[in-house]
């Protein structure tokens, strides 16, 4: 069933919330579990709708997971093929079953891909990955339901250049090189901290993995690699979302868990804009220290650049700063859809197809609309809002708590993709809101 939240805005949020295993590590990590020759344990693992489908994806492949106290086990001893038709039926909207191929494709020699969904933000090819998994000698054939892999002379490793540093794609040559026969050369890879973190749980698994400088990733394949112990990296998207609710609501917010070394950019931007920080080792403090937010230029980037999706919730508080701020997205073409609800509550935010910055851009002559112009400070009011993806439906939920009277929040659970227990974490902020249809 649907559910829906009714939102009375206007109530500084205030107190502490406590981040866990980071959304976009913890479901590689599940399926790196299946190149092990022993059962591996990851610690640290939220409650989030994204792990429920990597679960539901491992189970039908024979692997047993267990899960005790934010504790994953992981047994991929009796790996096995799965119906086509039950690999679509539980992999939702989820891009996962991409990063499936390369462990299966070791494992049992097939794989297969139901088309794929994930937020609805641009076209999210997955080009990238079938050239991947073609170098390393993995035959693709097109089905009617879907891509089915196999390799019938298995997997011998290979040089890769990426075309642009995509996250996924350079998972997909991790997971897939490691254990190939021979060395593989990876260049124009992502170093996103993710990344860096599923490196170290191959590490820990007797993978042999080189990062050097420029973007390049030698990976020596070893024939067997086994379980590993692990505990995830914290989540800085949902850290630096809390963060941009404090500074939004007028707020302060304590994000225990939150990890200073993952979020420099996001912590520099905010500092720019005048939020207030203070930063220990149990986590960081997000608060806005009273008077005028200063506007900003933010363009996104590949790490160590400011991420893509740190951005829709900064922009709610953007829309509160003083005078005219620029954002360029430079990771998605089509990542500012979130912004119409936003001038629906009074922000006054216009897109633009040209480059707004200097970073290099694919996007810039390609009739995207990729670049925004934001007016402030505007006060918010309240609005009726059907949430469109995971982190223009935070931004939402963030606006509507800064706004002024009680707005309709439909397609909440879109937000359970990434945010665990987000509405107890609000009422612990004090939010004010009801939730019906659960
Ligand atoms: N791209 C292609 N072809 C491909 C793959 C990617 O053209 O085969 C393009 C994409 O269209 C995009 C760019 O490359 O323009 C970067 O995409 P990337 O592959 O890096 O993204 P991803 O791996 O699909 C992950 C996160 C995203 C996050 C991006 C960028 C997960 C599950 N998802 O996606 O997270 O925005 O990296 O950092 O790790 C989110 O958490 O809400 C989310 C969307």
């Amino acid at each position: 069933m649907s559910s829906a939240l009714h939102i009375t805005g206007g109530v500084p949020l205030s107190g502490q919330v406590t981040v866990r295993g980071a959304k976009n590590l913890v479901p590689k990590a599940m399926v790196a579990a299946l190149l092990g020759s022993t059962p591996s344990v990851l610690a640290n693992v939220p409650e989030i709708k994204d792990v429920q489908v990597v679960t539901n994806l491992l189970s039908l492949h024979g692997v047993e997971v267990g899960r005790e106290d934010g504790r994953l086990s992981l047994d991929p001893s009796n790996v096995t093929t799965a119906r086509h038709a039950d690999i679509d039926a539980h992999a939702g909207d989820s891009r996962i079953p991409i990063l499936l191929c390369g462990p299966l494709l070791h494992a049992i020699g097939e794989a297969f891909i139901p088309d794929l969904g994930g937020c609805k933000i641009g076209d999210r090819p997955i080009n990238y990955h079938l050239d991947v998994l073609r170098h390393f000698g993995a035959r693709v054939e097109k089905l009617e339901s879907g891509i089915r892999m196999s390799a019938p002379h298995g997997l011998h490793g290979a040089k890769v250049e990426l075309p642009y540093p995509s996250v996924g794609a350079t998972e997909q040559v991790l997971l897939t090189a490691t254990r190939a026969n021979g060395h593989t050369e990876l260049r124009g890879a992502a170093t996103e901290p993710e990344i860096m973190d599923l490196i170290a749980i191959l590490q820990k698994m007797g993978a042999i993995i080189t990062v050097q400088t420029d973007r390049v990733i030698r990976i020596e394949g070893v024939p067997e690699l086994t379980g590993y112990r692990h505990r995830a990296m914290p989540d800085r998207i949902e850290a630096a979302s809390w963060g941009s609710a404090a500074l939004a609501t007028g707020g302060d917010i304590f994000v225990a868990g939150a990890r200073q070394a993952d979020m420099m950019t996001f912590l520099n931007t905010f500092r720019k804009i005048g939020g207030g920080l203070d930063i220990t080792e149990d986590g960081i403090r997000f608060y806005h220290p009273g008077g005028d937010l200063n506007p900003l230029i933010v363009e996104t980037d590949v790490h160590p650049g400011f991420m893509t999706d740190w951005q829709q919730p900064l922009v709610v508080a953007l829309t509160q700063a003083k005078g005219v701020s620029i954002v360029h997205e430079t990771v998605y073409e089509n990542r500012f859809g979130f912004t119409g609800a936003l001038n629906r509550m009074g922000a006054t935010i216009q897109l633009h197809r040209e480059c707004l910055g200097s970073v290099p851009c694919r996007f810039g002559q390609r009739n995207f609309v990729h670049s925004a112009v934001i007016s402030g400070p505007t006060p918010l009011r309240a609005a009726e809002i059907n949430i469109p993806d995971l982190r223009g439906g935070f931004s939402h939920l963030i606006a509507a708590l800064a706004a002024d009277g009680v707005s309709h929040v439909t397609g909440v659970e879109l937000i359970k993709r990434g945010y665990e227990h987000f509405t107890d974490k609000l009422t612990g902020l004090g939010a004010s809101f009801e939730l019906d249809g659960e």
